[in-house]
């Protein structure tokens, strides 16, 4: 199954796609987690994205639709996939459509409220990727990773500037998105207010029907 997770910053997007790839057994591709590894490594791209991720702007169309071209072609996207943050754009969504054939998008429904909340208490192990939140998901002991006993950190993108700037971006480059995947009848609304084994449980149950 080839599924489009759509949705505002924080929504739960990676969060879920972790839960359900175990479930459905197919491949997770956060586009914003390539981005991050690549800056980690320090690559070419990492460079070239590092200033524009802190921002919370959009990386350039044509950079963003390379990469996940490339990533599509690997062995384990070829059984299902889940992309979680790709398309963003119209001009994405129109190479997608030549690169794949998607099954469904997923548009994660999530009051503003909520979605700064759980924005501003994120946070990552930065090996690792791992997320927790100061509330709703914290570690084991206060700002140590479970796993590695790292330092947790804030993503850049999650100081108060950045979120308001990528809140903007949402709606004015992203939303666009759910009338164009309406029209093409492959939308399936999320209530993302709940918890998250349980809005899993509602999502297998939609993607079964
Ligand atoms: P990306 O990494 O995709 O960021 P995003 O879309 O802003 O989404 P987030 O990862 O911030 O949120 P999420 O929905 O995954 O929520 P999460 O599960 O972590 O992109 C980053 C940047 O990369 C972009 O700004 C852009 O610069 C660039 N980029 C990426 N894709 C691009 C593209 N296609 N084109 C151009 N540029 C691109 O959850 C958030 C928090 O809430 C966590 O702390 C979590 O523990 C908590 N939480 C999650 N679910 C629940 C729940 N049900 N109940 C309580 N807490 C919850
Ligand atoms: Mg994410």
């Amino acid at each position: 199954m080839n599924l489009v997770f759509l949705g505002p910053p924080g929504a739960g997007k990676g969060t879920i796609a972790k839960l359900l790839k175990e479930e459905l057994n197919i491949a997770h591709i956060s586009t914003g987690d390539l981005f991050r590894d690549n800056i980690k490594r320090e690559t070419e791209l990492g460079k070239r994205v590092k200033e524009i991720l802190a921002s919370g702007a959009l990386v350039p169309d044509e950079v963003t639709i390379a990469m996940v071209d490339s990533r599509l072609k690997e062995d384990d996207a070829k059984g299902g996939y889940i992309l979680d943050g790709f398309p963003r754009t119209v001009a994405q969504a129109d190479a997608l459509e030549n690169m794949s054939s998607v099954d469904a998008v997923i548009n994660f429904c999530l009051a503003d409220e909520e979605i700064l909340k759980r924005l501003s208490g994120r946070r990552v192990c930065k090996s690792t990727g791992r997320t927790y939140h100061i509330i709703y998901n914290p570690p084991k002991v206060e700002g140590i990773d479970d796993e590695t006993g790292e330092a947790l950190i804030q993503r850049d993108d999650d100081k108060e500037e950045a979120i308001k700037h990528r809140l903007e971006v949402y709606q004015t480059s992203t939303a666009p998105l759910i009338d164009y995947y309406t029209e093409k009848g492959l939308i399936i609304d999320l209530d993302c207010s709940g918890k998250p084994e349980d809005i899993t449980r509602t999502l297998v149950e939609k993607l079964r029907k």
